[in-house]
This record gives structure tokens, C-alpha cells and sequence, in this order.
């Protein structure tokens, strides 16, 4: 047996995408919520370790390493200039020389799946191709480049002559239906040996990576077509539309697979869940609903309708009602959260909490089985368990310079419509009086009331009233 072959993966990331009309490089436009590099990126380290992908990167190159850089991938630079797919992997040779062989993706494909680009590469290496094209069959094969096969003593096999873009097609050669999806498996030693007679004499004045096919054909290097019926996650982006249609395709997938594993998600058409959501059985997610980021969610929950909840870990049997928003937070076994909450980064709500109406946190930690239910803001707090927070407690925890914590250990019960001015501590079991303003620590067990006296004026009103002549 001879060793396995070293594969590396090239992903061809440079161009600008102007058909998008955007400022932004079109492989970070996103579908399902993440780039479309990123897709294909997390594809192909399915196929081989991921430090042997390498994004070829060229307009706004910095910012697709940036954006790409946790992703552990390798860089190739296509600049200043990117002229063309040819181009692209000429680039690539000092980092692709010591391979034995490499696939050539694209960028703007999000949808291609590890299974395709193994069938073609075990297709490629069993026939010790030079160069394999992944091909297919469209309904309408319009702007692709078509794939011109080798027919030998009358009959037509898997050998490639050559691939001819749409520009250039023949009359004849427009009827040909077999188009070339973009993506191929090449052998390094016979690619880089030819790839420096490519030409730019070609309607667009670019180095054709198609042309390679004709290259190594007429040098007597075997080129093969691996048709396989894969066309719809071959297509790429060039438009808005595309970008919808495939981002709506990619998201009906996901609810299927959902479905599949037992969440109940009704009116899928109306909610919006990223490619990366997680979510445990029995859940049910209602109408109006986005599920963004990494977003993880426990079994038995369910997802009131108009919630939008984007990188938050939420436990089994937790109730999020109607119009909450949630960003980075964390929530426990069987809490109870809105209608209408907000909790901002850096909320941990713990087991059996609740979080009603109209209360914002932030950088809290709410304990367990403690309840803020009416109109509250806490931010920067660490609250213990068993605790009330009554209707309108504010956390003051900004003194105009300075963020300021706010601590509030177990059983404490907060009055209604307290400003608790941090940082301040509420010590176990402490009682706060409606209305109060608490600017010093309250110690354990004790009563704190903060406010001016009451004051009663027997028969004022009355007095008031008599003089206007008003009667109640
Ligand atoms: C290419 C093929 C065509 C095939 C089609 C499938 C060529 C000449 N033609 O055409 O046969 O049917 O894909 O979709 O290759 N890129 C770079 N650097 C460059 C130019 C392009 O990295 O200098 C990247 C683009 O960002 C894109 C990919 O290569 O991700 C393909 O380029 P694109 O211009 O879209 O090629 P097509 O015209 O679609
Ligand atoms: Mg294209």
C-alpha cells in the first residue's frame, strides 16, 4: 500500500461580486446567518484538517481574513489584481506544491456538501485523474461553461477534451447540456507543470482555470467529468435574489431537520433559525420567531411568538413568552421569561427565575427561583436565590463615568419602585421598603426604607373642593 496522498483543499474567495452592488465582499454576504465562505470553509474541513483549506482571498482580503481568521483556515493572497480563476490557483502554487492533489471550490457554493466533494475526490484518485471537473445536467444551462467530452471509436466515456465558457460556445456546442459546476479535484505535479501556458485570449482577458482542461488533455494527461446530480448545491451567488432564494432554501433544510428530531416548529415559513441553532425535542417554537447565532435550546421549552433570541443557551422547560429579546444571555431549567423581556449580554437567569413584563438585564446574575416579574431594570448585579424584585426597581449602576456593581443576597425582597444606587450591597434575608432609595449597604435580616415621611392633612381636599364649588 502507498501512502495516502496529501490533499489540500483551495477555495476560490477573491472576486468582488459586483452583481451583488454592494461595498462588501461578496463571500461574506450571509445565508442561515453566516458567511458564505464560512460554509464552504466548514465543508471542506469535513474532508480534510482545516489547516489545510486554504481561502484564496483577494478584494477586501483583509477583512475576509479577519472575519474568517477563528476559523483556523490558511490564506492565499490574489492581489492587488485578481485576474481570473486561473489566475487564482497560479497564486496558490508555493502553498499547494507539496500536496499530492487539491479540490477547487468556490467561495459563493454555501450549499456544496462534504459527501459530493468526497464522491469526486475518491472518483478522481481511483482513476489517477489530472484533473476532475464535477458536472451536471441544469434545466437551463445558460452562463455556465460546457463540458466538451472525448469520443473515442464512437463512444462518449468520462474523458474531457475541453470546457468552453458560454461566450464562446459554438452553435453546436450551445445544445451541449453538461455544464461545469466550478469545482474540481486536481493532481498538483501535472496542474503546475501547465498552468503557466494558460492565456488571457479569451473574451474577458482573464486566466481561465476551464482552460486547463484542454491544457493537460492535449499533453495526454487524463481529464475526467464526475456528473453527478448535485447541481442545485453547486449553484452560486452573483445576485439579491440568489442570496434569498438560497438563504430561504438553506433555512427550510434546517426546519426539516428540526422537525426531524422532534421540535415542533409551526409556520416554519414565518421564522427565521440560523444554520448553527440547536435545539433538544419537544420544544416548540410558535410563528414569528428568530433563533440566530449559536443559539442553544433545551428540551420541552416553547418559544412565544415575535421572540428573537441570538447567541443564548437556554435549559430544558424554560417558557420564553411573547416579544422577548435576547442577546448572549443564559437561562436555566424552568424559568419563566417575558412577555417582553430584554435581557442584554451577560444575563445568567437561573433555574425556576422569572423575568416578566418590560424588564431589561444586563450583567446579572438572577439566582435561582428569584422573581423580577413588572417593569425593572438590573444591570451589573449579582442576585442570589429565593429573591423579590418588586415592580420598578431600578439598579442605578452608572454614575455618569463609572459602571457600579449592585449585590443582592438570598431571600432579600425588594418594594416596589426602589432605586437601588450601586454600588450598594442588600444583606441576606433584608427587607427594602416600597419606594426607597437605598444608598447604603443594608445589612442582613434588617428593614431598609429610603423615602420622605407621609405626610396627612385631614379634610384638605374637602376644604380645596368647597372653595372651587366642585363636588367629587
Ligand atoms: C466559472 C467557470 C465556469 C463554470 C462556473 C460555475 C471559469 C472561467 N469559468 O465561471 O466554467 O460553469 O464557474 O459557477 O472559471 N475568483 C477568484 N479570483 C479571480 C476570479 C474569480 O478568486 O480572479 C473566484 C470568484 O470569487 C468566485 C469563483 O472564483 O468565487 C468563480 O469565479 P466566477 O467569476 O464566478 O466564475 P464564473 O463566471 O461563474
Ligand atoms: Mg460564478
Amino acid at each position: 500500500m502507498s501512502a495516502q496522498p496529501k490533499i489540500a483543499i483551495a477555495i476560490m474567495a477573491a472576486g468582488k461580486g459586483t452583481r451583488l452592488k454592494s461595498k462588501h465582499p461578496k463571500v461574506l454576504h450571509e445565508i442561515g446567518g453566516k458567511p458564505l465562505l464560512r460554509h464552504v470553509i466548514e465543508a471542506a474541513s469535513k474532508l480534510v484538517p482545516v489547516a489545510d483549506v486554504y481561502a484564496i482571498v483577494g478584494y477586501e482580503g483583509d477583512r475576509v481574513k479577519e472575519a474568517m481568521a477563528d476559523t483556523g483556515c490558511k490564506f492565499i493572497d490574489q492581489a492587488p489584481e485578481q485576474l481570473g480563476t486561473g489566475h487564482a490557483i497560479m497564486c496558490g502554487r508555493e502553498r499547494l506544491k507539496d500536496y499530492d492533489h487539491f479540490l477547487v471550490l468556490s467561495g459563493d457554493t454555501p450549499l456544496i456538501r462534504p459527501e459530493v466533494l468526497e464522491r469526486l475526490r475518491n472518483f478522481h484518485l481511483q482513476h489517477g485523474s489530472a484533473m476532475t471537473l464535477l458536472t451536471a445536467e441544469p434545466e437551463n444551462p445558460f452562463g455556465y461553461g460546457r463540458v466538451i467530452r472525448k469520443t473515442t471509436d464512437g463512444f462518449i466515456g468520462d474523458e474531457v477534451q475541453a470546457i468552453i465558457e458560454q461566450k464562446q460556445l459554438s452553435k453546436m456546442q450551445e445544445q451541449i447540456a453538461e455544464i461545469n459546476s466550478g469545482i474540481y479535484a486536481m493532481a498538483v505535479k501535472p496542474v503546475f507543470a501547465n498552468i503557466g501556458k494558460l492565456s488571457t485570449d479569451n473574451p474577458h482577458k482573464e486566466y481561465y482555470l476551464t482552460d486547463m482542461a484542454a491544457l493537460l488533455s492535449k499533453v495526454g494527461e487524463k481529464v475526467l467529468a464526475f456528473k453527478e446530480d448535485a447541481m442545485a448545491e453547486t449553484l452560486g451567488i452573483n445576485t439579491r435574489a440568489e442570496l434569498v432564494r438560497l438563504d430561504a432554501q438553506l433555512r427550510a433544510a434546517k426546519v426539516a431537520q428540526l422537525m426531524n428530531d422532534g421540535v415542533t416548529v409551526y409556520k416554519p415559513e414565518t421564522c427565521v433559525i440560523d444554520a448553527d441553532v440547536e435545539i433538544g425535542a419537544d420544544t416548540v417554537i410558535e410563528p414569528f420567531v428568530q433563533l440566530l447565532g449559536k443559539t442553544k435550546i433545551g428540551g420541552d421549552c416553547r418559544i412565544r411568538s415575535g421572540s428573537v433570541i441570538s447567541n443564548s443557551v437556554i435549559g430544558d422547560n424554560v417558557n420564553v413568552r411573547q416579544g422577548t429579546i435576547m442577546d448572549d444571555a443564559k437561562v436555566e431549567t424552568g424559568a419563566i421569561i417575558g412577555p417582553y423581556s430584554h435581557l442584554r449580554p451577560g444575563s445568567e437567569i437561573g433555574a425556576g427565575a422569572h423575568v416578566g413584563n418590560f424588564v431589561e438585564t444586563k450583567k446579572v446574575k438572577l439566582g435561582k427561583g428569584s422573581k423580577a416579574n413588572h417593569l425593572t431594570y438590573l444591570g451589573d448585579a449579582v442576585i442570589g436565590e429565593g429573591v423579590n424584585i418588586g415592580a420598578g426597581t431600578i439598579t442605578c449602576n452608572y454614575d455618569g463615568v463609572n459602571k457600579h456593581q449592585t449585590t443582592i443576597e438570598d431571600g432579600v425582597f425588594v418594594g416596589s419602585d426602589s432605586t437601588l444606587v450601586a454600588p450598594v450591597k442588600l444583606g441576606k434575608g433584608s427587607y427594602v421598603g416600597a419606594a426607597s432609595c437605598i444608598t447604603e449597604e443594608v445589612p442582613a435580616d434588617s428593614l431598609a426604607i429610603g423615602r420622605g415621611r407621609q405626610i396627612v392633612k385631614e379634610g384638605w381636599a374637602k376644604a380645596k373642593r368647597e372653595a372651587r364649588n366642585q363636588k367629587i
